[in-house]
């Protein structure tokens, strides 16, 4: 969520807490005893003990090692609330930037589609993408370490998401349903694009898709896009990215000057006017979120934003690229290879900033010869960004039609 940034409800949310809540406890705090508290966390305090059992439900912590090293956690929901066993296929809730596994579960278990699908029969897999709290851990390396932030959305698709689709597949040993919000959606489609996983999924839904960036109508995004690729050795110095630390806080004092934006109400700002969050809770969800990414994933995403195009990430010299691809400009993933015939859901919403609805249209374009019977659009016009995880409606208005798609392919 930040250039794009937003991709994820995130930047709204992270700014949320930059401007009105300084000072709030955070996992991440200045203090740096306290910024090394994720890695004493034991599963006693995962997302099960606090998110799940509280709400009366079967919860399982699993814990998988990357091939580069991060440890993620994954929750799993085998039962419904009653305790009878998941009778329906697994399904693999990824998360967008900024956030992490808590977005789903966060609402009532009425209103939150974690419960929602474990109430209804799935086998409920959540994954953690690494450098979140609950996925901070590496075989060798600490976030002190310059390399453990080397990564953007490129590795989230080659290693976390694959891994976490082969251990479910593996654990459950049926295919898996994927539902995807926000860069959850970019890296599953950009999986889809290369052919990858399609022996193990059976279905994707994606929730507010991210693909093509560049018509965002935000200028707030546009600046922020722009102030990432201005000094980009500056930003990857810096490694990490924290929301509510001071150079994200001097990113928003940049923003916020521009006349066009009107910093009264972040979220707008950066997500859209979200029409149906539940504004009691903010608070709660700031003891949880936002959580860091790696600024390279947001360098990555300003140039999807300033290019149009969705590659991977471009190390801006000819030769740089070449040691890294073996070609000068960065391998394009091409949303017209994703197969036809794959089954896809796909919900956004008419004023969502992020997967704003020209881009949208970009991306349907590139899915046009994609079989009718097996893609399935939900069009919600008052949505923005944040209401398709967070919004009290959203069982009725999203869910309960996306349990109609995936039902097809149980
Ligand atoms: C900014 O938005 C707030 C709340 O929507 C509004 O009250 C205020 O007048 C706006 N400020 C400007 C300069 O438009
Ligand atoms: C909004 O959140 C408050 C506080 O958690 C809760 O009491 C209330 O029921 C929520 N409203 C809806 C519509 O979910
Ligand atoms: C989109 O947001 C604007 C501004 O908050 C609001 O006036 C408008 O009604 C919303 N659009 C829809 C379709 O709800």
């Amino acid at each position: 969520m930040a250039m794009k940034i937003f991709f994820s409800t995130f930047l709204s949310i992270f700014l949320v807490c930059i401007s009105e809540v300084q000072g709030r406890k955070s996992l991440y705090s200045l203090n740096g005893k306290d910024k090394l508290a994720p890695f004493f966390r034991s599963d006693s305090d995962g997302i099960c003990k606090s998110m799940v059992d509280t709400q009366g439900y079967k919860c399982e912590e699993h814990k998988v090692t990357m091939k580069d090293g991060f440890i993620l956690s994954l929750q799993r929901m085998p039962a419904r609330r009653s305790g009878k066993t998941a009778d329906k296929p697994p399904i693999l809730l990824q998360h967008g930037i900024f956030s992490d596994a808590i977005v789903w579960l966060f609402n009532s278990p009425d209103e939150s589609l974690g419960f929602i699908l474990a109430d209804n029969g799935y086998d409920v897999w959540l994954a953690n993408t690494r450098a979140t709290t609950y996925s901070s851990g590496h075989i060798s390396l600490t976030p002190n370490d310059q390399a453990y932030w080397d990564w953007s959305w490129d590795e989230l698709v080659s290693y976390d998401l694959h891994a976490c689709v082969e251990y479910v597949y593996n654990q459950n040993g049926q295919k898996l349903h994927y539902a995807g919000h926000s860069l959850g959606t970019l890296m599953a489609l950009a999986a889809f694009s290369e052919g990858e996983l399609l022996n193990m999924i059976r279905s994707s839904a994606l929730l507010s898709p991210i693909a093509h960036l560049n018509q965002i109508p935000s200028p707030a995004i546009k600046v922020a896009a722009d102030i990432f690729l201005a000094d980009v050795l500056y930003w990857l110095g810096l490694r990490e990215f924290v929301p509510k630390e001071q150079e994200a806080r001097q990113l928003l004092e940049k923003i916020c000057a521009i006349p066009e934006v009107n910093c009264s109400n972040l979220m707008t700002v950066f997500t859209g006017p979200n029409c149906c969050i539940n504004s009691s809770r903010i608070d709660v969800l700031l003891d949880h979120e936002p959580q860091p990414t790696s600024t390279k994933n947001m360098i990555h995403l300003a140039q999807m934003v300033r290019n149009g195009n969705i590659a991977m990430f471009d190390y801006g010299d000819q030769a740089q690229n070449m040691q890294h691809y073996g070609q000068a400009s960065p391998p394009v993933y091409d949303m017209t290879s994703i197969p036809n015939d794959l089954p896809l859901f796909l919900s956004n919403g008419g004023n969502d900033t992020l997967s704003d609805v020209n881009d949208v249209d970009v991306l349907l374009h590139n899915l046009k010869d994609h079989g009718k019977d097996k893609l399935t659009v939900l069009f919600i016009e008052e949505y923005a960004h944040v209401d398709f995880v967070m919004g009290v409606n959203a069982n009725r208005v999203v869910y309960q039609p996306m349990m109609n798609f995936l039902k097809q392919y149980n």
